[in-house]
This record gives C-alpha cells, sequence and structure tokens, in this order.
C-alpha cells in the first residue's frame, strides 16, 4: 500500500532530504540591489553544504522582501521573515534564527561588506566542535576595517573599549554583526536576549550563563556599493542602553534609568528658563510656571524620542501625549511637595524630606506615564 505513495522524483526528494547544516541569517532594510549578488556570492562559498537563506526584512519601501519571494519561488533555501511595523537589526536576527531549524546559524549583513568567504572556516570551527561561536573579525591579525573615515574609526573603538570593559568580554571585535553559532548555545542565551539596537553579538555573549568558547576569523570589511548605511545618532544610544540592560539592567528597568536621565535632563532645563525668565524682569511666581510648562515638555519630547521610541507617539496624539503627561506630572508634583512636607514634619533634615518628595514624585511620573501617556 505505502509503495504507491512512493512518488518517481524519490531520488532527488532524497537528495533534499540531506539533513540542513546550516542558515544565513540575513536581516535587511532596503537592500534589494545586494539581494541578488549575496545569494550568488553564498551559494559560491557554501557549495559544500546544505544551507538555507532566512531574510528578515522590516517591510523596506524599496521591495526588498517581494524581491526575495519571487527568488524564493524558485529556490526554496531561500526564505523571507517580513516584519510589519517594527524595526531593528538585532531583533530581527533573533527572530530569523528562531526561524529556521538548522543546527549552526550564520549572520551575514545583507550589503555584501561582510566578505562571506569567511564563512566556511567559521561554519567549520563550529562542525569540528572547537568553537560555540565564530566571529568574522576586524580587528585581529589579518583583518581590517578597510575604508573607514578616521571618526568612524575613533568611535567604533570607543565603543569596542567601553563594550569590553563594562561586560567583561575578551573578544577583539564584540561589535561585529558577523558570526556563526551553534544552536544550543543561542537557546541558552535566548531566554536573557535585550534585542535592543545593533549589537546582537555582544547581546548573546553578555546573556549567556557560561562563557562560549570563541574562534575568531579574520576578514577585510568591505565598502558598501548599494543602498546606504542605516548607522544613525540612534545607534550609539541604542548601544548605550544595551550596556545598561546588560549590567545594572538586571536590577534596574533600563527605561527608568532613561526616564530619570531625562528628568535630570529637565531639571536643567527648568533652571535655565526661570533665570532667564527672572533676568527679563518676570516674577518669582510667573518664572516658575514658565521653567515647569517647558521642563515637562521637553522631558515628554525626549522621552517620546528614546525612552518609549519603541512605542511613540505620532502627529496628534502627541499633542493627547503631551497633555496626559502635563496631568500626570501635576499629581506627580502634588505628591513630591506633599510627601516632602510629611517627612519634614518627622523632624528630619530638610534635604532628606526634599529628597523623599523628588523620589516619590519621579517614581509616580514614571509609573503613571508608563500606564496613561505611553500605554501598550
Ligand atoms: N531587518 C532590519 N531592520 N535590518 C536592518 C535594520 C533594521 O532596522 N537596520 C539595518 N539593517 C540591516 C541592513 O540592511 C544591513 O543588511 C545590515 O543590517 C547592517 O546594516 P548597515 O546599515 O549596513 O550597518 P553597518 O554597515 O554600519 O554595520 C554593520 O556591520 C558591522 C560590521 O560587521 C552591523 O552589522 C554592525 O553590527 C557590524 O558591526
Ligand atoms: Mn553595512
Amino acid at each position: 500500500m505505502l509503495m504507491q505513495l512512493v512518488r518517481p522524483e524519490e531520488a532527488e526528494l532524497a537528495d533534499l532530504a540531506t539533513p540542513l547544516q546550516l542558515a544565513v541569517i540575513i536581516p535587511t532594510f532596503n537592500e534589494a540591489a545586494n539581494v541578488v549578488p549575496l545569494l550568488d556570492k553564498l551559494s559560491i562559498a557554501l557549495a559544500d553544504y546544505h544551507w538555507e537563506a532566512i531574510f528578515v526584512d522590516d517591510n523596506s519601501p524599496d521591495g526588498t522582501a517581494d524581491l526575495v519571494r519571487e527568488i524564493g519561488q524558485k529556490d526554496i533555501r531561500v526564505r523571507v521573515v517580513h516584519r510589519i511595523g517594527r524595526r531593528g537589526l538585532s531583533s530581527a536576527v533573533i527572530e530569523g534564527m528562531l526561524a529556521t531549524s538548522a543546527p549552526i546559524l550564520a549572520v551575514v549583513d545583507g550589503d555584501l561588506q561582510h566578505d562571506e568567504m569567511a564563512l566556511p572556516k567559521m561554519v567549520a570551527a563550529i562542525e569540528r566542535d572547537e568553537a560555540d561561536i565564530a566571529i568574522g573579525t576586524r580587528y585581529a591579525k589579518g583583518g581590517s576595517v578597510g575604508e573607514w573615515d578616521k571618526l568612524r574609526h575613533r568611535a567604533s573603538q570607543g565603543a569596542t573599549w567601553l563594550g569590553q570593559k563594562l561586560l567583561r568580554i575578551p573578544l577583539s571585535d564584540p561589535m561585529s554583526g558577523f558570526m556563526a553559532i551553534r544552536r544550543e548555545t543561542l537557546m541558552a542565551a535566548v531566554p536573557r536576549l535585550s534585542g535592543v539596537g545593533f549589537k546582537i553579538l555582544l547581546d548573546i555573549v553578555a546573556s549567556l550563563p557560561t562563557p562560549p568558547r570563541i574562534t575568531e576569523v579574520p576578514y577585510v570589511f568591505r565598502s558598501r556599493l548599494n543602498g546606504e548605511s542605516k548607522a544613525d545618532s540612534m545607534i550609539a544610544l541604542e548601544y548605550i542602553s544595551l550596556l545598561i540592560d546588560k549590567t545594572i539592567g538586571r536590577f534596574v528597568p533600563t527605561r527608568l534609568v532613561s526616564f530619570l536621565a531625562v528628568g535630570g535632563l529637565g531639571v536643567a532645563v527648568h533652571l535655565t528658563v526661570l533665570g532667564t525668565a527672572l533676568a527679563l524682569g518676570a516674577t518669582f511666581l510667573n518664572g516658575q510656571f514658565a521653567a515647569v510648562a517647558t521642563a515637562i515638555a521637553f522631558n515628554f519630547y525626549l522621552n517620546n524620542r528614546f525612552t518609549y521610541r519603541d512605542r511613540r507617539l505620532k502627529g496628534w496624539k502627541m499633542l493627547t501625549g503631551l497633555l496626559s503627561f502635563y496631568l500626570v506630572s501635576a499629581v506627580g508634583a502634588v505628591a513630591n511637595i506633599g510627601i516632602g512636607n510629611w517627612v519634614h514634619q518627622m523632624d528630619s533634615q530638610w534635604w532628606l524630606a526634599g529628597m523623599a518628595g523628588v523620589v516619590v514624585g519621579a517614581v509616580w511620573n514614571f509609573a503613571a506615564s508608563s500606564f496613561v501617556t505611553w500605554r501598550k
């Protein structure tokens, strides 16, 4: 009976049934012009492997996802995870890694800047059980950042140094986005991954309960031919927020740290506006009004831009959001004054009473605004 189900192309199917060895995860945003050249290069570099390519595209306006689907119709090694309304290199890589059944996962930029000819060496190191993670590195002997301007070089070195010091990670190139990793190693890191920003390797290594065995394979970072880099000033902030999350993040939520940092800047804005108003001849009370109103609007803007960038309010919602933030802050101010007064009456130092008010007010503002202004 069963025999009848066996189809004539069985021989060909059997070939496909050899186990999948490797998945190449390719995060993309506007990389349409690079898709075909990259797949051609991968086909040559990985000729000895049974591999598949998972593109993770954040709904690129240039139609990268459509193009990958079109290729995938003819080439079953090629798939796309198409994400709508989301952005982020690290989270894209994580989702791509979780969308394949391959035992070894490689990550390659979609812009041809990583040298795919380094991949076989990286994968082999994992197959031979010499390493859990193999990293394509620009800084080890034989590697290079290619044609980078001085400023970018300096910035990258500074960020590298900070990451190595804070997270105690002995990698020559922790900023690299070019790697291969054993699935079990990834799975051990998954529960603690932050998924913020650009630095997925750093995130994975810092999330592992035990240090992985690492092999570094040098390569030369190529310059971009098509499309443009997505690296911008936000990347630096996302990097800092990853470092916070990976260091004190276990004890204090990163969002709270960001909210408090913004609040600190708000104090500076408050004093500047108050001083200016007084210099212009305003009464103290009027100056305070102007200072409070400006500082709250300023805090709203920065929190909307950074602290809650994943729930960022846009257009008209910014106006209603600002109003709700004024309300929340007004209640916070009342709590601040009330608690301060109460502690002061218990015969404590004036500065201690003042601090108590500030802490309660700040925690209230943080908690209430996360539920009201930036509710999910
Ligand atoms: N899905 C998705 N979502 N992909 C993204 C996003 C995003 O928000 N932002 C960038 N990408 C994709 C790009 O399309 C590209 O394929 C890859 O991620 C790298 O982005 P680039 O904009 O080219 O960044 P880069 O050249 O400055 O830096 C990259 O290379 C460095 C050297 O290895 C990054 O991968 C760094 O992490 C890496 O250190
Ligand atoms: Mn690039």
